[in-house]
């Protein structure tokens, strides 16, 4: 059915601005855009997605007073609360002129919202506006996360004050969306089922419904697909850390030897913000191709492709279970060291 314009009703999507955050969020406007809503993204200054790639929506920058720059240089625990403390303003005042003005924007049905944007939470409550939180990382991490907690609450070890600002923010959404295969996290997400006092729906994993789209921050580069078509069936180790981790110099020339020792061909993302160490260029060799942001879900899905050394974000792990593709797994942060487990788990599957 296509739904006109004017009959649309309107999600509001609010991203925080991080590619792993922003990716899920944009592929569930997708989903839905196509179910008949329209869809605006008040979406951060910080990293901001690419509008003119996605004329379907309405793209209002939030305007909470930060520059634009790599996150990777940026501290996590810094950045949220301020964008949350100053975002505050400027979210109810866009909220305020879209409910009064539907002709334009249509009837604001919700928000969703990502979980480290969460002054969303309080101004929609005054606005009396529904929210719904969509959750970027697994079922399993979170689950971890709350025993985790329970263990601080307890006082059984301490933990950084800022940590707990960022991580323990009370929510108050009507439901929860989660991007998981519900068969890999049955366990974790009844626990949740019986724990929250919400709905708890899942969807995804995102990117299959969402396959043709594409949501990169940054340019990829296409180059590496036809190196890796000329590769035979699984010689390929595709290695990439994702959008924000940085490895030291230490760590970052260990890997290139590791590679270049291994004698495996090799398709390695080296980000800018990773090139201030300098790349020993003799360990690539002829073996190795290095991009600054490659296609990844295309790479992962190429046959040449028999392995992924990944930092196990979320994204990346459901794209490379989606695959087949079996992990190396180097966790630095967060969810990824749950993930690693999740994925170590894995075996066997298809
Ligand atoms: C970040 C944080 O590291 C993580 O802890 C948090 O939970 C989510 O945000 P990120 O590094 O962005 O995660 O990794 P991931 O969740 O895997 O998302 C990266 C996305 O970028 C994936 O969809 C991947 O396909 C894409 N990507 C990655 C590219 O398109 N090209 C690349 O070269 C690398």
């Amino acid at each position: 059915m296509v739904v006109e314009e004017a009959e649309r009703c309107c999600v509001v999507l609010v991203p925080s601005p991080f590619q792993g955050h922003i990716t899920p969020m944009l592929q569930l406007a997708f989903v839905l855009y196509a179910k008949g809503f329209s869809i605006v993204i008040n979406h951060p200054e910080l990293n901001p997605p690419d509008s003119s790639k996605h004329p379907e929506f309405t793209f209002l920058p939030l305007k909470d007073g930060m520059s634009n720059s790599d996150p990777s240089f940026l501290n996590l625990f810094d950045i949220i609360p301020e964008r949350n403390m100053n975002g505050r303003v400027p979210f109810h005042d866009y909220l305020v002129e879209m409910m009064e003005k539907p002709e334009i924007y249509g009837r604001i049905s919700c928000i969703v919202y990502d979980h480290l944007m969460y002054l969303t939470t309080e101004v929609a409550d005054h606005l009396k506006l529904p929210t719904i939180l969509l959750r970027v990382s697994s079922c399993a991490y979170m689950e971890a996360a709350c025993t985790f907690f329970q263990l601080k609450a307890d006082n059984y070890f301490p933990m950084p004050e800022s940590q707990l600002l960022i991580q323990c923010q009370k929510y108050l959404p009507s439901a929860i969306i989660w991007n998981t295969i519900e068969n890999l996290e049955n366990q974790a997400l009844s626990w949740f089922q019986q724990h929250d006092r919400v709905p708890i729906f899942t969807i995804g994993p995102l990117h299959k419904i969402t396959s043709s789209l594409h949501m990169s921050l940054a340019e990829q580069d296409t180059s590496c697909i036809s190196w890796i078509d000329t590769q035979a069936p699984n010689s390929v180790l595709y290695v990439s850390l994702g959008s924000i981790v940085v490895m030291d110099k230490e760590e970052f020339v260990e890997t290139a030897w590791g590679l270049f020792n291994s004698n495996q061909l090799f398709l390695w993302v080296v980000r800018p913000s990773a090139t201030e160490h300098d790349l020993p260029i003799e360990a690539v060799g002829d073996r190795g191709h290095i991009v600054k942001w490659a296609p990844q879900k295309e790479v992962l899905a190429h046959p040449a492709v028999g392995g992924f050394w990944s930092h196990c974000c979320w994204n990346s792990t459901l794209e490379s279970i989606l695959e087949g593709v079996p992990m190396i797994c180097r966790p630095c942060f967060g969810d990824q060291n749950v993930n690693a487990i999740l994925d170590s788990c894995m075996e066997g599957r298809p």
